[in-house]
């Protein structure tokens, strides 16, 4: 939810960790701040409400040499955002400086124990209460006391999640780092050593990384590293190479991340498809399911566990998976899991879907289905993320770093995985090869099919330039069109700021098509498919109350153009796969109202990319 970005080594570090900061803004960005310790050991310690270039404009005033920091750019959990509330956090004595991602549980609680022994706070948030507990640590351990043995003192005492960074005066040319719940990754340079929320704010810097793993801390001096444990014992780990190239966090000559990652859906499909297609076993190669095909093929139910969009990728799973496997699914919020879990046991499986794998109640509901020791299959983007290592098996989707806060490659990419896994689940029961073989020969013709969808964007841009300054949308569909309904309402409603409400087409007779005048357009999803004839009746419905209808329908369909105000056309494809396909012109639409009102498409306000708190 937030991010953070620390460097020790040999360059001044003002620049590498303001070119951090803009590069985890994504995560996070309502106010941001930085603590640099320079070469007389003197602290800058600058922080501001607003996105990273308040700060830069700051720091252009005052420049400070340094050659390490610690630096944050926030997403407010308790405290408004303001530079009072940014982070870093000092100590009472301006000696120790922190920066951190998650929330401290019982922070009320260690605020009050600390005010009641002299500590005095600045600012209304939970994460401070570190800083305090690391002052404190400090003076219990008096002068031979390191930095590390302080934070690790003060860390026994924190409920809840962390990824933090701490540099104090006292202690030169030394920066501590620490893990629990919430993603910090260790950047290896040539006598320089980084430390960041995620890998965007690294490639530039190394592709050599250390994943810390919860309840470990990394002491980093210009000399080297160490990680160790809370009870301070050395861990050794695995030094990882990142993959990816800075490119890919470039726009790319597109005005927004969120266009430029829709008009990669073709090369995200083919991606996602790559090296996983058995064609003359109409099956799919997923080495994750492959190596536990025995313990699968006693799987009698499956869960889909997620949030967001990626829970309406879940939905769309569950289709898919009742249909080509027979297996009885159901689709869950990973927040409502964690708290009501259904009756569950090793015929169960749990498949979380996340395409960050930092999502906190899908990390959390992942570890609470193996407390009731079920199997977990994790579909995840980011390669390396929590979710993906804590998971008993796991499905990367390659679609590479999604940096728009409104998520639109990684749905399709969902999407063409959860197809190749029922076509796997499907082929170890009753699907026939002929039938598998149509989907993946399917499969395999959607990149191009999509690169029509989106050679026709400046049609959509035209009618979402005519649908823009409209306050309400329904957005509807049945069966398979559902899951898209939600996910074109949703991605509407978070970047234009618009109400848009998804429903399942036959719900609106209950009671939501009163909301329906010629002032409140619907939406339908109504491809050439098994319940095309019902779309219609809908879109009659909504018509004969003055209803406006924008329809995504079949080209070719010459029927429907007769019926709806508008329509947004897709190619032929099968039922089971069209929600990669009709999502499209969705995600399109939402896109060009947001522009044509002005928003903030990849930083909409009060979201950030990857929700890691609860
Ligand atoms: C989608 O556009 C949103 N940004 C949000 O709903 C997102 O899908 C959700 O937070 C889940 O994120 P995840 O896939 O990284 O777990």
């Amino acid at each position: 939810m937030c991010g953070i970005i620390s460097y020790i080594g040999k360059q001044d570090a003002l620049p590498i960790l303001l070119d951090g900061l803009y590069r985890l803004e994504y995560r996070g960005y309502d106010s941001a701040g930085i603590a640099i310790i320079d070469h007389d050991g003197n602290v800058c310690h600058m922080r501001t409400a607003g996105r990273v270039d308040e700060l830069a404009n700051l720091l252009a005033a005052h420049p400070v040499q340094g050659s390490f920091g610690i630096a944050h750019t926030r997403w407010a959990t308790h405290g408004a955002p303001s530079a009072a509330n940014a982070h870093p956090h000092a100590d009472c004595k301006n000696n120790v400086f922190v920066a951190h991602n998650g929330i401290v549980e019982n922070h009320a609680k260690l605020r009050a124990a600390l005010e009641r022994e002299g500590h005095i706070f600045a600012s209304e948030t939970d994460s401070e209460v570190f800083a305090h507990l690391i002052e404190r640590a400090l003076g219990f351990l008096g002068n031979a006391g390191t930095l590390e043995d302080a934070v690790s003192e003060a860390l026994r005492h924190v409920e809840g999640a962390y990824g933090i960074a701490v540099v104090s005066k006292k202690h030169p040319q030394k920066l501590v780092v620490a893990r629990r719940s919430s993603p910090l990754l260790l950047g290896i340079g040539d006598n320089e050593f980084f430390a960041a929320s995620d890998s965007s704010a690294l490639l530039r810097h190394t592709r050599r990384i250390i994943y810390l793993d919860d309840n470990e801390l990394g002491v980093l001096t210009p000399d080297g590293y160490e990680v160790r444990n809370i009870r301070h014992k050395p861990v050794p780990k695995q030094i990882e190479l990142l993959t990816g190239s800075p490119e890919d966090m470039e726009k790319g000559g597109y005005d927004h991340f969120m266009e430029k990652e829709i008009h990669e859906a073709p090369d995200v499909l083919r991606n996602a498809l790559r090296g996983r297609v058995l064609y003359e076993d109409g099956t799919a190669k997923l080495s994750a399911l492959d190596a536990s095909a025995d313990k699968l093929s006693r799987i009698n139910r499956i869960i889909f566990l997620s949030q967001g969009t990626s829970y309406y990728a879940g939905l769309a799973g569950k289709y898919m998976m009742e249909e080509l496997a027979g297996v009885p699914s159901e689709t869950l919020y990973a927040s409502e899991f964690r708290y009501a879990p259904p009756p569950l046991n090793e015929q169960t499986l749990v498949v979380a879907i996340s395409q960050s794998g930092e999502t906190a109640d899908t990390l959390e509901a992942v570890r609470e289905a193996h407390r009731h020791h079920v199997p977990t299959l994790a579909i995840v983007n980011v390669v390396g993320s929590s979710i993906a290592r804590e998971a008993g098996m796991g499905i990367y989707n390659y679609a590479g770093p999604e940096i728009g806060v409104a998520s639109t490659k990684a749905f399709i990419s969902q999407l063409a995985v959860l197809s190749l896994a029922a076509v796997w689940f499907g082929r170890q029961r009753n699907l026939s090869v002929l039938r598998g073989r149509e989907i993946l020969q399917e499969l395999r013709q959607l990149p191009h099919k999509a690169e029509k969808i989106l050679s026709n964007a400046a049609r959509i841009r035209a009618l979402a330039d005519e649908y823009a300054l409209y306050e309400n949308f329904f957005f509807l569909g049945r069966k398979y069109n559902w899951p898209v309904a939600l996910e074109g309402a949703l991605k509407l409603k978070e970047i234009s700021y618009t109400h848009a409400e998804g429903y399942a087409s036959g719900e609106m007779k209950h009671g939501p098509i009163a909301l329906v005048t010629s002032a409140f357009p619907s939406v339908v999803v109504a491809p050439s498919d098994s319940v095309y004839e019902k779309s219609v009746s809908n879109i009659h419905e909504l018509k004969a109350r003055g209803g406006k209808v924008i329809a995504v329908a079949t080209e070719g369909n010459t029927e429907i153009v007769k019926i709806a105000d508008h329509v947004m056309h897709i190619p032929r494809t099968q039922e089971i796969l069209s929600p990669i396909l009709t999502v499209i012109p969705l995600q399109l639409f939402a896109y060009f109202i947001a522009k044509k009102r002005g928003c903030d498409i990849d930083k909409p306000r009060n979201l950030a990319k990857s929700v890691t708190v609860e």
